[in-house]
């Protein structure tokens, strides 16, 4: 197979982690015969800092001409002072949104060699591997209006949580094609006893549901989601919900493994194209020492190779490489334990490669 991969650095550790990634990225095309070839695009602060702007025309045109993108991170210190016009995050915001990338994916899988990381019990968390799809571009967060006014004569404020059959359909049916290639349960999370969206939402995910007979479809209230995601996270699968409920319960299930160094991301258009980053951010506080934990990012290659390209053996085989090297004990600083001794970047990122050439 022969991809083009855009590889966007950004800032703080994002260089280190995205380097060592595309060193395992190589070691996976070696392996299994296939032809990446990569190019280099800046966004965030580093664009800021080289063009003036977060996102700059040139890298918008190579994500346009490739076939995924691998981010890093951004944001730093040195631009928290700019306007928002000119701030890092910016520029993850456009490039979303002019990639029309509506489909958040978040899985979460507990490593067996890390249980120890979060405050759930062992018996709790044995066998956690649910994916949640989250829409990305609709709902509360952009609905209109949205505006101060006044109401009854007093102070107020507007938001608008609105949905589109069209919208509705496209983020249901990608959840329906990922569970395929898992366990084949999709939970469709909603707030349908009040919600008027949320009883269009649960039609429709109805309506969608049938088109794919060997997938069961349940509904799930969520404020019961939230709970249930803390009381017994083996039930779920995949999830798929809207905007602002994916937004919580995401980050409510990445604290389920405990480790921020070790949660892959990614969102999606209809085309599959998709741009795969870790959950954390720049992390200027460890940038330049050697010490950036890169497996949220190997993972996010990992989720690329699957859902992009369609790559399910090397995705998993990453997967194994990396569980393989958690359970030898090999860890960067921010998943050692006290008496354990801390790894590099790059020694972390050799074991991994080392795993994978085993196959
Ligand atoms: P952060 O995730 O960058 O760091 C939080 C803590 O976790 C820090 O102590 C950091 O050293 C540690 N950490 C994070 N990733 C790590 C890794 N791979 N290996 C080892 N340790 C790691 O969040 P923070 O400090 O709130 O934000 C720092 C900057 O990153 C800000 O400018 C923020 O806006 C930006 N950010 C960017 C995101 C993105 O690019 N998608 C997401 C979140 C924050
Ligand atoms: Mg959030």
């Amino acid at each position: 197979m022969e991809k083009q991969i855009l590889l966007l650095p950004g800032d703080g550790i994002g260089p280190e982690i995205i380097a060592e990634t595309k060193r395992v990225l190589e070691e996976i095309a070696r392996l299994y015969h296939h032809t990446f070839q990569f190019v280099e695009g800046r966004i965030g602060g580093d664009a800021i800092d080289a063009t003036g702007s977060p996102l700059p025309e040139e890298t918008l045109d190579l994500a346009k001409g490739s076939d995924a993108i691998l981010l890093g991170a951004v944001g730093g210190p040195k631009w928290d002072g700019n306007a928002p016009e000119k701030r890092p995050e910016k520029g993850l915001l456009q490039i979303r949104k002019a990639l029309g990338l509506y489909a958040n994916l978040r899985p979460v899988r507990v490593l067996k060699p890390l249980m120890g990381a979060s405050t759930l019990k062992e018996e709790v968390l044995a066998d956690v591997d649910l994916l949640i799809v989250r829409e990305l571009t609709g709902g509360l967060y952009f609905g209109e209006p949205r505006e101060r006014r006044q109401i009854n004569g007093e102070d107020g404020a507007v938001d608008t949580l609105l949905y589109t059959r069209g919208e509705i359909e496209r983020i249901v049916h990608q959840a329906f094609q990922f569970a395929r290639t898992r366990k084949k349960r999709v939970v469709s999370v909603d707030k349908a006893n009040v919600l008027e969206s949320s009883r269009l939402w649960r039609e429709i995910a109805d309506e969608v549901a049938r088109e794919y007979p060997d997938v069961t479809l349940s509904h799930m209230l969520v404020d019961n989601a939230a709970m249930q995601l803390i009381r017994d996270p083996r039930q779920f699968d995949v999830i798929v919900t809207e905007n602002l409920f994916g937004d919580i319960l995401s980050d409510e299930a990445s604290m389920i493994t405990g480790s921020l160094g070790l949660l892959p991301s990614a969102s999606m258009n209809t085309s599959k194209v998709g741009l795969f980053e870790p959950v954390h951010g720049s992390a200027p506080d460890i940038a330049g020492t050697g010490a950036a934990n890169p497996l949220a990012t190997i993972l996010s290659a990992a989720m690329m190779l699957q859902y992009s390209f369609g790559l399910a053996d090397e995705a998993k085989a990453i997967e194994v490489a990396v569980d393989r090297v958690l359970a030898q004990g090999v860890r960067t600083k921010d998943i050692a334990k006290a008496s354990e001794n801390a790894v590099s970047t790059t020694a972390i990122t050799n074991a991994v490669m080392e795993a994978l050439a085993l196959k």
